[in-house]
């Protein structure tokens, strides 16, 4: 297939570019590479540089390629952000990319696969979530992604449009050429393996929350396994049935945890110094995948903590300075 993957030069996109390649899809992306970095943009791919806030050229891109399905996971996604700005969420997440939707149908584009998040649950009620949680998001981010799938089965009922929204729990970890490299960096296995190159400190935000040691549990989930749920949700678009996946690991790890892990790995002594709790987030978030292992054949194969902080390591240690070193 022809696939624009708008994002695909960012964290994750880049890795699902690769491995869309790997199946022989030809993929277009799109990215304005404010996050998205140019050493991360595949070379066997098409590159747009555009931004999908801007209506021209989205339909310039329907207009210069054919394209048969579009990954879209360009957004802002950066959750304490989406508390101080939640307009610029709205415009990016919900308002960009249903201008995008009306484009692709503009040009008999009736396939997408949408990255959406674990944030649309808020508060766990019962863990794992599943996909049948009630959904009351406890952040902007996690409203605009929520907001954006439903908009996406509206489409679906009115228009035909085929769907699939992946809801991505944390993803971490690195491959052997793409890493995590946001500026600033404000996720915590990067900002961990920073601490330990740097020597410096790493700030733990709330050890107050009711867990089992009272600092938030995440489950991470490895980027690679994260990108291969994608190449399935396109072979299932034509298909009916399911229109949301979790993708997690249905482990949970907290902040501490994480930090004993790459102490270990790394052999460095990262010391935690514990701060006020970070506005919008929820104590635990943990998936169950098993409906993504039902209807996609998906469950992950790379996603202990250990493998995940293992590569991130390694990238981090090639790439001292991000992708610019
Ligand atoms: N944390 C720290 N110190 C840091 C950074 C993070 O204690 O320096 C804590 C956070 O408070 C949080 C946990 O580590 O409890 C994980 O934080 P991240 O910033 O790494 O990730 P989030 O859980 O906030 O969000 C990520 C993605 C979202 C996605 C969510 C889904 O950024 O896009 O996972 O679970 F929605």
């Amino acid at each position: 297939m022809n696939v624009l993957v708008t994002g695909g030069a960012g964290y994750i996109g880049c890795v699902v570019v690769e491995q869309l390649v790997n199946h022989e899809h030809r993929v277009i992306i799109m990215d304005n590479l404010e996050q998205g970095h140019r050493e991360a943009i595949h070379p066997e791919a098409q590159f747009v540089e555009g931004d999908i806030r801007d209506a021209d050229a989205c339909e310039q891109v329907f207009h210069g390629f054919s394209i048969d399905a579009v990954m879209h996971m360009a957004a802002e996604s950066v959750v304490p952000y989406s508390m101080t700005d939640p307009g610029r969420f709205y415009q990016t997440n919900v308002a960009a990319g249903l201008r995008l939707l009306d484009a692709m149908l503009r040009h008999d584009v009736d396939k997408c696969v949408f990255s959406s998040t674990a944030a649309v649950y808020g508060q766990p009620q019962s863990v794992p979530m599943e996909e049948d949680h009630p959904k009351d998001p406890c952040n902007a981010y996690g409203d605009s992604k929520l907001a954006f799938e439903r908009i996406l089965q509206w489409y679906g009922k009115a228009y035909g449009l085929k769907h699939l929204s992946l809801r991505y729990f944390n993803a971490a970890g690195a491959t052997e050429r793409f890493g995590e490299d946001h500026d600033p960096e404000t996720h915590l296995i990067p900002v961990v393996l920073k601490a330990a190159l740097d020597d410096t400190p790493v700030p733990v935000f709330g050890a107050d929350y009711a867990t089992h040691d009272g600092s938030p549990v995440r489950d991470y989930v490895h980027v690679t396994d994260i990108a291969r749920a994608h190449v399935l949700a396109l072979e299932a678009l034509s298909g009916s049935g399911d229109t949301a996946y979790n993708l997690g690991n249905g482990v949970g790890h907290s902040v501490f945890e994480v930090l004993a892990t790459a102490r270990g790995i790394t052999g460095r002594s990262i010391p935690g110094v514990i701060e006020p709790r970070r506005v919008g987030d929820p104590a635990v978030l943990v998936a169950s995948s098993a409906r993504a292992l039902a209807g996609l054949g998906w469950e992950p194969r790379f996603s202990t903590l250990e493998n995940i902080v293992e590569s991130a390591w390694r990238w981090a240690k090639q790439h001292p300075g991000g992708y610019a070193e």
